[in-house]
């Protein structure tokens, strides 16, 4: 087994990272962040006939038991915001790709797992995940998104329920207040590539505008985000994905998309 702190692996199509710290229950500490957000960026670079989806998990047990707390622990208040930073990048890489990332929560999503598993466009859980925001119990608060990411996905009294308590719940309670999306089985990362690949079998412009559109909504109001969406629809109609996915469905044969 390579000791990169990120492992990669292409399926086809679908790019397979593994937070690879199983020692350290994959705590995301500087050098894992900074991996991530690097490859994370680094895949903008690939066209839609190399890459239509990628799935996140961790090695081992878990999924990441948190931002690294042995880091953190001497950290001054410049450093902690530039380490925060580093957290940030990872979400902003994830938002920036066109294709959708689907987290594979196999284990404990905790503190800083627990946002980057947020960050991602589909939350996928197995029957081991575990979730939390403990951050209040080492007497700091989330600092890679939590607050908000939580609070808009499960609504504010959830949120503070959660980030307040420290407490962890499992994976039948998250997926009743919506912090995770779906349950799948103990094959967690099998599961996030047969989704991946109904994602892939989709045209690529529509599905970048789909992400765009679906997470514009967190940012402004319901008619900036519904114009947002008239626009992107409208301009699906310039692409030749829209002529070959209306023209295949018609003649009553798969599509053959190409991303253009
Ligand atoms: N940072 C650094 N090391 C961690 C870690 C973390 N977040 N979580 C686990 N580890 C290490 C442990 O120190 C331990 O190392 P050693 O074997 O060298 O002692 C190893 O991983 C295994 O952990 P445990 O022995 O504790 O395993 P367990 O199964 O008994 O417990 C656990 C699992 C409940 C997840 C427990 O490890 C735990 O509570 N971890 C910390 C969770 C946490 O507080 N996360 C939030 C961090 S703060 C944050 O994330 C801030 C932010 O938003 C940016």
């Amino acid at each position: 087994m390579s000791d990169a702190v990120v492992l990669r692996e292409r399926r086809g199509a679908v790019e397979i990272l593994t937070i690879n710290r199983p020692k350290a229950l994959n705590a995301l500490n500087s050098d894992v962040l900074d991996a991530l957000g690097q490859i994370l960026e680094s895949l903008r670079a690939d066209g839609p006939d190399a890459l239509r989806a990628v799935v996140l998990t961790g090695a081992g047990k878990a999924f990441v038991a948190g931002a690294d707390i042995a880091e953190m622990q001497g950290l001054d208040v410049a450093q902690a915001e530039a380490f925060a930073w580093k957290g940030h990048r990872v979400g902003a890489a994830i938002a920036a790709l066109k294709v959708p990332v689907i987290a594979a929560v196999n284990g404990f999503a905790l503190g800083g797992g627990c946002e980057i598993a947020m960050c991602c466009d589909i939350l996928l859980a197995g029957p081991f995940a575990k979730f939390g925001q403990p951050e209040v119990k080492l007497g700091v608060i989330p600092g890679f998104g939590g607050t908000q990411r939580l609070s808009r996905r499960v609504g504010i009294g959830r949120a503070l329920d959660l980030c307040l308590t420290g407490r962890i719940i499992d994976v039948d309670e998250a997926l009743a207040i919506g912090l995770a999306d779906r349950k799948v089985s103990e094959d967690v990362v099998g599961d996030a590539v047969k989704l991946a690949e109904l994602v892939a079998a989709n045209g690529p412009v529509a599905v970048d505008y789909v992400k765009r559109v679906v997470h514009a909504q967190a940012d402004s109001d319901l008619s900036l985000a519904l114009a947002a969406e008239r626009d992107l629809f409208a301009r699906c109609f310039e692409t030749t994905d829209q002529k070959e996915g209306m023209a295949a469905f018609l003649a009553k044969r798969p599509a053959a998309f190409t991303g253009r």
